[in-house]
């Protein structure tokens, strides 16, 4: 029989009957193919087929993961035990994508562990959940249990000598927790601070030991890569970056949702054609391309590709590829400001750019929205932006934090000014003349009590 081979590997598991969470299911559709292959394969030559395949980690930042495997000792005399950790803390503003995976195809993500295991010799895996994710915590002890009643983990899997277990640790609930080595930190019952690399937790990671963090839809594509071949994969993409990604938008557009879609494919085609273009009466403003921790990009920018190094040329980054939407109702503003009230919560106060300069941020940006603000704000702000720029603090969060922030001071700086010339916000006062014109006090576009101003 011929082998067929997907366009939409990572989602075709999903089924309208809603089973595609069980074993099952996932079987029938072939499921754990991948990983019954890699049984038949040296470690050698599935680090070699992940290298070839150019999969970059879909977490964020986009490494090659065949590359940061390579790092990992093997051997006889390797430090042992080694440890799988799948990063499915998923608390970045806008980012939802791994939750459609978790809650619908845990299987996947438990037969990428396993290829994982089968590649690096690791005996160990966990699945480091958000905490408030119970459906997939639900669904994930399911499958687990599932797989140990199936001799999918445990001793000897499937007559094999591959010895393989994974726990499932759900997390107390914070940001930086998504941080690799803050994970591992608050895995081993420390505070939950980034650690200073080297040594990468490839390396010396969970207790001293060889670890892999990965992110869930990476772990996803393995399977995939080993079951149709590296260059499967990579003619997949639609420019350099191989692979299929789960894209999403949300904002004032007509069907706001995810879509698994080539790499590559232009921003204008996910928000127009697969989101259904903006709500009517609301135009495209800007959007943040990867989640609330990238740059604005503008309209200018829509037949920008969806890859990585496409979308940095631009001074953004694809970061998660979910994108979120700024229409040209909602105020810049607002928008940053709630972002930065989220990020300067969640630091974790170890360095100085981020405790405390994210909370001055955030008394900035309070100042101009309520319509206090002076143009001397806008110049603080700037200047708060470079305070946290990468190489200054200890981890990706502040810099993270500062990029809506420093990119609508460039794009939407005279959204900034008229809050301060006018002294109050002006889409709130728009808002409030259309919604409820005559009246002082109305309802703003969240739903909130906006001020009043009218
Ligand atoms: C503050 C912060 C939060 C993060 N949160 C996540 C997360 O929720 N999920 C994730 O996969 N990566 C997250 N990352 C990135 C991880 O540190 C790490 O790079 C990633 O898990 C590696 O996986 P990948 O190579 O498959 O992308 C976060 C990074 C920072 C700085
Ligand atoms: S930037 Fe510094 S203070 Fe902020 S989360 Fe990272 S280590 Fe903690």
């Amino acid at each position: 029989m011929s082998q067929t081979f997907p366009h939409n590997p990572l989602t075709r598991f999903i089924t309208s009957d809603e089973t595609s969470w069980c074993l099952e299911q996932y079987q029938a559709h072939g499921g754990y193919q991948g990983f019954r292959k890699s049984l038949d394969m040296s470690q050698d030559q599935l680090l070699d087929t992940l290298k070839e395949s150019n999969l970059r980690g879909r977490g964020g930042a986009g490494f090659p993961t065949g590359l940061k495997w390579s790092f990992v000792p093997r051997g006889n005399n390797a430090p042992s035990p080694r440890y799988l950790i799948v990063n499915a803390d998923e608390m970045e503003p806008g980012v939802f994508k791994d939750r459609m995976l978790l809650e619908k195809t845990p299987h996947q993500i438990i037969e990428g562990l396993l290829v994982g295991a089968q590649t690096l010799g690791a005996s160990i895996g966990y699945i480091f959940l958000r905490g408030d994710y119970y459906l997939a915590e639900e669904r994930l002890t399911q499958a687990l249990n599932e797989c140990r009643a199936a001799n999918l983990l445990g001793q000897n899997i499937l007559g094999s000598e591959l010895n393989f277990d994974i726990h499932l640790h759900t997390s107390a609930g914070r940001y930086i927790c998504g941080e690799e080595t803050a994970l591992i930190n608050s895995m081993e019952g420390k505070r939950a601070t980034p650690r200073a690399k080297p040594p990468f937790p490839q390396v010396a990671g969970l207790w001293g030991k060889p670890t892999i963090v990965n992110n869930v839809e990476t772990f996803c594509n393995l399977p995939h890569i080993i079951n149709f071949g590296p260059q499967w994969f990579k003619e997949l993409g639609l420019e350099e970056d191989a692979g299929t990604k789960i894209f999403g938008v949300s904002g004032r557009v007509n069907n706001p949702g995810l879509w698994e879609l080539p790499m590559g494919t232009p921003i204008r085609e996910i928000i127009e054609q697969h989101a259904g273009g903006m709500c009517d009466g609301y135009s495209l403003k800007g959007f943040l391309p990867g989640g609330g921790s990238t740059d604005f990009l503008v309209t200018e920018h829509l037949d920008v590709p969806m890859d990585y190094d496409a979308i940095g040329k631009q001074g953004s980054r694809m970061g998660t590829g979910t994108i979120i939407i700024l229409d040209d109702k909602y105020c810049p503003v607002s928008m940053v400001l709630n972002l930065i009230k989220f990020f300067a919560q969640e630091s974790c106060g170890w360095c100085t750019p981020c405790r405390d300069g994210l909370p001055w941020a955030q008394v900035l940006l309070e100042k101009i929205e309520s319509g206090e603000g002076e143009l001397e704000d806008i110049t603080q702000l700037e200047e708060l932006c470079r305070f946290a720029a990468p190489g200054n603090t200890f981890c990706a969060l502040a810099p993270g934090a500062v990029e809506p922030l420093q990119s609508a001071l460039n794009y939407f700086k005279k959204d900034f000014e008229s809050h301060i010339t006018q002294a109050c916000c002006p889409f709130h006062v728009q808002q409030d003349l259309k919604l409820d014109l005559g009246h002082s006090h109305s309802m703003n576009k969240d739903g909130g009590e906006s001020h009043e101003q009218v």
